[in-house]
């Protein structure tokens, strides 16, 4: 069970590691930018934060020989919650790697891949309720297929929905592969084969829906902004061109001219002036690093 951190490097380079620093990583995963985040600074307090019980688990044992850290499961839009349970006010650094780990993709009781398994794909049961079981054998057809369409721009999503809801019929769709199975069933024989498989776009998009992952990204963004120190950091990598797109939308709408235009709404300065991707070498050691985009800003304020 692994999950390749991905531009783990770059993700260092830009998040302040030095003595003292509190460093906020809101999608811990199992712990794998955090790892060797500790390993190459003793002196930061690192704040672990995850949805998902099993994968915090995991990391609570890779991360054993640190102490300087403190562990919260938790969604990372409740920032003030965070920090209460951190016992902190501000931070210096925080990352966020949007989407979910491998660890999650390939676990079959979750449901998260077209190859098989309960079509749960909630990334914590804990206060979150609907499954993507639910979603495809509740929706009415045209809020399935307008739900596919708006997370995946899948140009065959009213086919794809047409095809759950007459499947649906027959006996509720409670397993991944028979869903992946009817949607590739459901789309012309010419495009079943294409570099991802046919399912993948319809899978991201339940998945999203079901964890609204695009909402919690957008209640984050600014509370997180706020939890930042003058002089602290954001990192924030994504896998996805939309949740991309909020990314990139919040941190213009911030933007100061200069370093010393602060003028109380403005007060973040862009560390990368366009999205940084991963090079041919890290995409052929971990494919699933393909889409990543990183972006970086630093906070400003009127004394800088
Ligand atoms: C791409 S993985 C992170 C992997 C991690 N960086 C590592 O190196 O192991 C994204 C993680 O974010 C978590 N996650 C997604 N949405 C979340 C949310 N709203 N609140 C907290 N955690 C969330 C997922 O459960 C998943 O473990």
């Amino acid at each position: 069970m692994t999950h390749i951190p991905v531009m783990a490097e770059e993700v260092l380079k830009y998040l302040p590691w030095a003595e003292g620093k509190v460093i906020l990583d809101l999608t811990l995963g199992m712990g794998g930018y955090a790892k060797t985040f500790l390993e190459n600074s003793g002196t930061v307090f690192f704040i672990g934060v995850d949805l998902d019980e099993e994968a915090l688990e995991i990391a609570e044992n890779n991360l054993k020989d640190f102490h300087n850290k403190i562990l919260i499961r938790e969604n990372f839009k409740n920032i003030p919650a965070i920090l209460e349970k951190a016992g902190v006010e501000k931070v210096d650094g925080i990352l966020g790697d949007l989407g979910l780990s491998s660890l999650q993709l390939d676990a079959t009781e979750k449901g998260f891949s077209y190859r098989g398994g309960l079509l749960d794909m909630r990334f914590s049961k804990l206060g979150q309720n609907e499954t993507a079981k639910d979603l495809v054998n509740r929706l009415p057809e045209r809020e399935l297929a307008d739900l596919i369409y708006k997370y995946s721009q899948e140009k065959y999503s009213r086919r794809i929905a047409s095809a759950i809801v007459r499947e649906r019929r027959s006996g509720e769709i409670t397993d991944a592969k028979r869903l992946s199975d009817i949607i590739v069933k459901s789309i012309p024989a010419v495009a079943r084969h294409g570099k991802i498989h046919a399912a993948t776009k319809t899978f991201m998009a339940l998945r999203m829906a079901v964890n609204m992952e695009l909402e919690n990204l957008q209640e984050m963004l600014p509370l997180a902004w706020e939890a930042l120190k003058p002089g602290g950091r954001m990192v924030i990598l994504a896998y996805h061109s939309m949740e991309d797109r909020i990314v990139k939308n919040f941190m213009r709408e911030r933007r100061a001219k200069k370093k010393c235009a602060f003028d109380g709404i403005h007060d973040l300065i862009m560390l990368t002036p366009s999205p940084v991707r991963p090079g041919d070498d890290e995409i052929a050691r971990n494919p699933r690093s393909r889409s990543a985009r990183l972006r970086a800003a630093e906070k400003i304020s009127g004394g800088d």
